[in-house]
């Protein structure tokens, strides 16, 4: 398995329950719940991928109450102040469609949760801390995961048509690629690409804060995405323009 990358922005230091904030994720939160509340269901089931600090999946299952909330993250500092937030938000208010943290590397052969199952899967600000291998990763197991006409959301920072949105993106993709040469910002319209071959539509494409994107996609019912031979493509296949 490849190195983990947490991402360069700083969380506060835990309070004394545990919870670490992430002034990033404060700052996205509302732009990303407009979205969400565009094209989620009522109910049912969601798991967040890299759920981070978790202050995130606290808000999106206080902001969606009749869906339970599964948050995943690799880093286990990050599973425990994922626990801390919905143990909080427990304590606040009684809620409970939060469900303890599981780990889950996006690289792992077999993901810990049975597929055809989830509703609704979201991933905030991991695709340009991975490679393009564990990029394609996320949308065979996202698209297993789904059952039919279940969405998946997708935010961060991407090219558009090969070009960086801003210098300051130009300068944090090359930092990301100083780290490690095989992660860094992928290009929104490869990646819509990479969606379709595991029957995964784009509903929208939306502009967010800050140069950031949000792609909103719905899965389809095929049977393709369900085959384990799509992760042996070869690398060259999939092309990304830098
Ligand atoms: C930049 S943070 C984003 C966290 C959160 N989604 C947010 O927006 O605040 C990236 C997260 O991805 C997790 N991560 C890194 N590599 C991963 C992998 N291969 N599989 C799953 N999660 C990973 C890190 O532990 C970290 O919590």
């Amino acid at each position: 398995m490849r190195p983990i990358y947490t991402g360069t922005i700083k969380t506060t230091p835990p309070e004394a329950d545990g919870r670490l904030n992430a002034p990033a994720a404060a700052r996205n939160l509302e732009p990303i719940l407009a979205v969400l509340t565009d094209y989620m269901p009522q109910a049912g089931h969601a798991v967040e991928i890299a759920s981070g600090t978790g202050q995130h999946c606290a808000a999106f299952a206080a902001a969606f109450p009749n869906v339970q909330w599964q948050p995943t993250d690799v880093v286990p500092e990050r599973l425990a102040s994922i626990d801390a937030w919905a143990e909080a938000a427990r304590a606040r208010n009684g809620a409970s469609n939060m469900a303890p943290a599981i780990p889950l590397n996006v690289e792992q052969p077999e993901w810990p949760l049975a597929a055809g199952s989830i509703n609704v899967v979201i991933l905030v600000n991991l695709l340009h801390l991975i490679s393009d291998t564990a990029a394609e990763a996320v949308f065979l197991g996202v698209s297993r995961l789904l059952a039919p006409g279940g969405r998946f959301f997708v935010y961060g920072p991407f090219l558009r048509e090969g070009k960086f949105a801003s210098e300051s993106d130009a300068s944090f993709h090359a930092s990301l690629r100083q780290q490690d040469q095989d992660i860094g910002y992928k290009d929104a319209d490869d990646v819509a690409n990479i969606a379709a071959r595991y029957d995964l539509a784009v509903l929208e494409r939306r502009n967010m804060p800050a140069n950031n994107l949000m792609f909103a996609f719905k899965k389809l019912s095929t049977h393709i995405s369900h085959m384990r031979f799509s992760l042996a493509v070869p690398r060259g296949v999939i092309i990304f323009p830098y």
